[in-house]
């Protein structure tokens, strides 16, 4: 694992913006694994700033999402579709037929789950961003989320359906249930660039670095993988 631990918020998105941005140079065509959270915020502004300037081009690129609230239709304001519109694919020359998320509406969740891993399956990323829940998780792989899992409805650990809600009027209106790649699908990224910012990400952070690899800790996995980029800010990183 790479770690990096930059100043604060803004130079953690500043770096991995310099990286993404370089997977495309590199391969015009690339295939992005994306997430969505609060993380990522500053990084999708920045390639939408990078787009707009002609410095980046995502027309020839496919991007796949980690991850959508059961329930959640695209045109939900709550729904990740929605997110993804709004932050990134909306505001660049992606070509939304190239852009990938399960279907939270999908009437049949067991096969949304398998068209989505076949999906995966035939489309390997080049690089799958990630975001760290403070809990572990990655994606919604909660803790004992088995290793070698496939995109599958995952209940949501009380913790991280209290920090979602900061995003909703109501509490009760939270999801708990979500579709998600599963922790084999994301292992399978040839490159995986994870971001974590704030205190109350540190004890994850350790966990994921340092702590024993163990389904108790889904972070702890990208110990297994060849090419891993780790951004922290100094809040994020100080139980390292
Ligand atoms: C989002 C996702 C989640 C988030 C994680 C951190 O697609 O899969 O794993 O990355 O919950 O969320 P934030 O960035 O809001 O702290």
């Amino acid at each position: 694992m790479e770690i990096i631990i930059a100043k604060d918020y803004d130079s953690v998105c500043e770096l991995a913006a310099e990286i993404l941005t370089g997977v495309v140079a590199a391969n015009p065509d690339a295939t992005l694994g994306l997430a969505t959270g609060s993380t990522p915020l500053g990084v999708y502004a920045r390639l939408v700033s990078a787009v707009s300037d002609g410095a980046l081009s995502l027309a020839g690129c496919k991007s796949f999402n980690l991850d959508e609230y059961v329930g959640a239709g695209v045109n939900d304001a709550h729904s990740y579709a929605y997110y993804m519109r709004e932050n990134l694919f909306g505001k660049t020359d992606i070509d939304p037929r190239n852009t990938h998320l399960p279907l939270g509406t999908a009437p049949d969740l067991a096969a949304e789950c398998e068209r989505y891993t076949a999906l995966l399956a035939a489309n390997r990323r080049d690089i799958q961003l990630l975001g760290l829940g403070s809990d572990g998780h990655i994606a919604f792989n909660e803790p004992n989320t088995p290793f070698d899992s496939h995109t599958h409805v995952a209940e949501l650990a009380e913790s991280t359906v209290k920090d979602n809600s900061r995003l909703f009027a109501n509490p009760d209106d939270v999801p708990r249930y979500a579709l998600t790649m599963g922790i084999a699908d994301i292992m399978d990224a040839r490159k995986i660039l994870i971001l974590a910012c704030g205190a109350n990400k540190a004890q994850a952070v350790r966990g994921m670095v340092k702590g024993e690899v163990d389904e108790r800790m889904p972070a702890s996995v990208l110990q297994r993988h060849a090419d891993v980029t780790v951004i922290l800010d100094e809040a994020a990183a100080e139980l390292l």
